[in-house]
């Protein structure tokens, strides 16, 4: 057994710092001796562990890191390709790693010099398809491992696997959501890709009801709101902002010209989303206050972070939300991810659970 392990995770470019920060900072408090490799820009971070894969995994979960779009676990590098077969060596490689896999993904970091690949693996990829469809190493049962080919030229990949219930859906990790027609901001993207990234299947279902009401503080002019809209839920937008003709045409929309920080409802609500351009220390306490006296069961906010200290910012709002929600005496959980449509920011979600 591989008394080590090496893990890949992917980010947007610039954010590279931030990762390795939060990787290493939970593999500490684990009691994982590590050490990681970066370079700026590169899009990705790798880590080399001091632990098998199945303790290491359990520890630095794709869940537990903010800034990671993807994590993966490196099986196999191939650092020179030949040109005349590259097929060969890379079936040779997989067919190393044990066990069958759900879905092939050939990946590259999110940066220009390395997406020009992508016509080469487009050509190259149904090759190692057809290749582990006749050598049965594939299979459509839903928790199959995923299989990821990230290469960072033509002849350098790392093979990695991912499982499905601890890895993002999306190839590169990157959510590549169609701008729906009637929505007035793509910003609506923001909160399309949070309810697929920050909730469970389950909360899905039990929270985008039609019916249920919420509330978004700074709304305008209503790409938010459109996503609750066209569920079917009720939303109170608030903001001095003017809001979209086709939101307000939905009849689902009442539209509040008022202050986000003062601003509260006369009954409790399922949702409160806020999207105010603030200090993130600011936006943290309002959730908090809003989970905590229960006037909303859950909440999806935007930070927006500062160039410098992003970590430390984070882990200052998460302080506060701890101290708020710990004297209310109601149980809560916290999330937070770098969406692929946030920039510099982060989104989170702040439940109050039974
Ligand atoms: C980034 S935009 C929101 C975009 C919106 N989520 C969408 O999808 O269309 C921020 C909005 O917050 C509003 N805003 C900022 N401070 C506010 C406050 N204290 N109270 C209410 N609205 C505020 C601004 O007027 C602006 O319309």
């Amino acid at each position: 057994m591989d008394l080590t392990s090496q893990a890949l995770a992917y980010c947007r470019p610039g954010f590279e710092k931030d990762l390795a920060a939060e990787m290493l900072q939970i593999c500490a408090k684990a009691g994982l001796a590590c050490l990681e490799h970066t370079q700026a820009n590169c899009g990705y971070v790798l880590l080399d562990i001091d632990a098998p894969l199945d303790e290491a995994s359990t520890q630095l979960t794709y869940q537990r890191l903010v800034f990671a779009r993807q994590l993966i676990w490196v099986r196999q590098v191939l650092a020179d390709l030949p040109d005349r077969d590259r097929l060969s060596p890379l079936i040779a490689a997989i067919e190393k790693i044990p066990g069958r896999f759900g879905r092939i993904w050939a990946e590259t970091a999110d940066t220009n010099e390395a997406k020009t690949l992508s016509s080469f693996l487009k050509r190259f990829i149904p090759h190692v398809e057809r290749t582990l469809v006749e050598r049965r190493r594939l299979s459509d049962k839903p928790d199959t491992a995923n299989l990821h080919l990230f290469f960072t030229d033509s002849s350098h990949v790392w093979i990695g696997t991912s499982e499905p219930q601890s890895s993002s859906p999306w190839p590169m990790g990157i959510a590549r959501l169609r701008m729906p027609h009637d929505a007035p901001s793509r910003s609506t993207l923001k909160l399309a890709e949070a309810f697929f990234t920050l909730l469970t299947e389950d909360e899905r279902k039990n929270s985008l009801r039609a019916g249920l009401r919420a509330v978004d503080l700074g709304a305008a002019p209503g790409g938010w709101t459109w996503q609750f809209v066209s569920r079917g839920i009720l939303v109170t937008a608030i903001d001095n902002g003017p809001m979209g003709e086709k939101v307000k045409a939905t009849g689902l929309v009442e539209h509040v010209r008022a202050d986000g920080f003062v601003w509260k409802p006369a009954k409790p609500v399922e949702w409160m989303v806020c999207d105010m351009v603030e200090q993130p220390s600011r936006v943290a306490q309002l959730v908090a206050d809003w989970v905590a006296a229960g006037r909303c069961r859950r909440s999806i906010f935007n930070l927006k972070l500062p160039m410098k200290k992003r970590h430390d910012e984070i882990e200052r709002a998460r302080a506060l939300i701890h101290k708020r929600l710990s004297i209310s005496g109601r149980n809560w959980e916290l999330r937070f991810k770098h969406l692929y449509h946030d920039r510099e920011e982060i989104t989170g979600y702040l439940a109050a659970i039974k």
